[in-house]
């Protein structure tokens, strides 16, 4: 199930940032890295009604574009009484500018009086082949929302998201911690113990 050949990786993001921290957490594995912006490639709309079904069609578009293997990722912020909401439209909650702020004064002017504050940062990642295969995995961080918001690490939601077992935001933790307990941290260590592992350069 392993991949043969690993000397080049698309990474399906026209988001600089994304790019070059999916390259670090990979770099060990693959030689030549390209963005989707590296190559020209346009921006699907994001119309699936999943994490699962956005990452498949942003690796897929790659993938067939590019004619290499490419990977891609789609996370957001799932919070129970709000019915798994921001969700996939956790990136678009912030509007235009990308603000924050705003999108987390949203969910807590959402939650109201709500006793549950429960939530979940969730990230899938999907590689695709250029003959159409594709392979997902996914990760999963449990907490809750408190307010007022806490932390100047981090980037979108973390400010008001404690994780489990802790009693920090994510904007309070030292990013190192984050990343090791992050949604985000475990999907890729699903995909690198499948795929990866055992193959580093
Ligand atoms: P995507 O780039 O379409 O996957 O957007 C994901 C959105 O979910 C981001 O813009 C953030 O707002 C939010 N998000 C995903 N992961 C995290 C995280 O680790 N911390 C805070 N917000 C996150």
């Amino acid at each position: 199930m392993g991949l043969d050949v690993f000397d080049e990786l698309v990474i399906a993001t026209h988001n600089s940032g994304k790019a070059r921290e999916i390259a670090d957490l990979l770099h060990p594995f693959v030689i030549t890295f390209y963005s989707a912006s590296d190559l020209g490639l346009l921006e699907p709309e994001e119309t699936g009604s999943s994490f699962e079904e956005n990452a498949v069609l942003k690796a897929k578009a790659a993938a067939q574009a590019s004619g290499k293997l490419s990977l891609a990722d789609d996370s957001g912020l799932s919070v129970t009484a709000l019915n798994g909401a921001p969700g996939i439209y956790s990136s678009r909650w912030g509007g235009e500018e990308k603000d924050f702020d705003f999108a987390m004064q949203k969910v807590h002017e959402e939650l109201g009086s709500s006793q549950d504050r429960s939530a979940a940062f969730v990230c899938v990642l999907a590689l695709a082949w250029p003959d159409g295969r594709v392979e997902t995995f996914d990760g999963r961080v449990e907490g809750y929302i408190i307010w007022p918001k806490r932390g100047d690490f981090g980037f979108g939601y973390d400010p008001f998201f404690v994780p489990d077992g802790y009693n920090i935001t994510f904007a309070e933790m030292n990013p190192e911690d984050k990343h090791k307990i992050s949604h985000r941290a475990k999907a890729f260590d699903k995909m690198i113990e499948i795929f990866f592992a055992g193959k580093g350069l």
